[in-house]
């Protein structure tokens, strides 16, 4: 296999010229610095399984499918240098626990005979998951339909098209005219940050919310359905989701509003019996503490920080995944 990928990556948001979301780029991996997003556009490249796994812990890339690539082209990084790929593969399943995609994609990469190709492949299977997915979720979004959604689950999340935004883009390309409202998603604002970044390129009409104000918005009928991606699909249907995601089911649910979730099956996990059963990664005090860098919280204040929460099955109306979209998370 050369330098170049099996086929164009595309850009995260399908904008000609922009860079993909994460990719292989011949001795090192290349991403979008997700980071600095909306106020900068920057491509960095890890070097090093080392440097691959800063990026993750620091969120430079996240979403559970693009982690998933992330795992994948770690261990193609481990093995074009010729390290250990068994260390690689426990030093990059150990950084962030709850989207099962990260140590499947690893995982997969460590059993194949040829690492890279492997990598490059998942790439693009979860390219054509994500298309498909769309197509099947699109349905459920009436003409003008306006569409709440938490965190992002868009191209940047997804390596490309997006799982939730995914849904709304393939209405959006079918005519339907979908606007969305979107969580700010506290405290990184992955929603106001990324989500809207995306939806503003792809010209869909959307309205940033405090993730507060979601009760609001559903309370007076203006969200016609909720979609959501998910970092991991236990076997009974609990969906473990960006921290926040809990409250707005409840809300859907009281207010009548159907709840959905988008994800790929590569996020369902068979081995994992129910939602009690999944990892949630605690993070950094000072993410809660402080925001933008400022403290904004007495010196003596502690927080409490679960990165994501975990939504019982009987909450979620259906799930939207390559193969359609079913009551129940596809096993098989
Ligand atoms: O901490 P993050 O930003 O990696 O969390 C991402 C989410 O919770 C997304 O909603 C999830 O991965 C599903 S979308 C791909």
């Amino acid at each position: 296999m050369g330098d170049e990928p099996a086929r164009p990556v595309g850009a995260p948001n399908g904008q000609g010229g922009l860079p993909a979301t994460i990719e292989w780029a011949g001795d090192r991996v290349r991403l979008i610095d997700q980071r600095l997003l909306p106020g900068e556009l920057r491509v960095v490249d890890a070097f090093t399984v080392d440097d691959l796994c800063d990026f993750i812990a620091t969120l430079a890339v996240r979403g559970a499918p693009s982690l998933g690539a992330a795992g994948a082209l770690a261990i193609a990084l481990a093995s074009v240098r010729g390290d250990d790929l068994d260390g690689a593969l426990e030093q990059v399943t150990a950084t962030r626990p709850t989207a099962v995609n990260l140590a499947w994609g690893a995982r997969r990469a460590a059993e194949a005979d040829d690492p890279v190709a492997e990598a490059r492949q998942i790439v693009v299977d979860e390219i054509d998951r994500h298309r498909a997915m769309g197509h099947h979720g699109a349905t459920l979004v009436p003409e003008g339909g306006a569409v709440l959604t938490h965190c992002n689950a868009g191209g940047l999340a997804c390596v490309d098209y997006g799982s939730a935004l995914g849904v709304v883009r393939a209405a959006h390309e079918q005519g339907r005219r979908p606007s969305v409202w979107v969580d700010e998603t506290r405290p990184l604002l992955q929603g106001a940050r990324l989500t809207a970044w995306e939806l503003e390129m792809l010209g869909i009409p959307y309205t940033v919310i405090p993730d507060v104000a979601a009760a609001t918005v559903l309370a007076r009928g203006d969200a016609d359905l909720v979609v959501v991606g998910s970092d991991r699909i236990a076997a009974n249907g609990d969906v473990a989701n960006k921290i926040g995601t809990y409250p707005l089911a409840v809300l859907a649910e009281r207010h009548g509003v159907p709840f959905y979730v988008a994800a790929p099956t590569t996020t369902i996990d068979p081995e994992c019996p129910d939602g009690a059963a999944i990892p949630v990664e605690e993070r950094d005090p000072l993410e809660v503490l402080e925001f933008a860098g400022v403290r904004t919280t007495p010196d003596g204040a502690k927080a409490f920080n679960p990165a994501f929460d975990v939504t019982p099955a009987s909450l979620v109306a259906g799930y939207i995944t390559e193969r359609g979209v079913s009551p129940t998370p596809p096993l098989d």
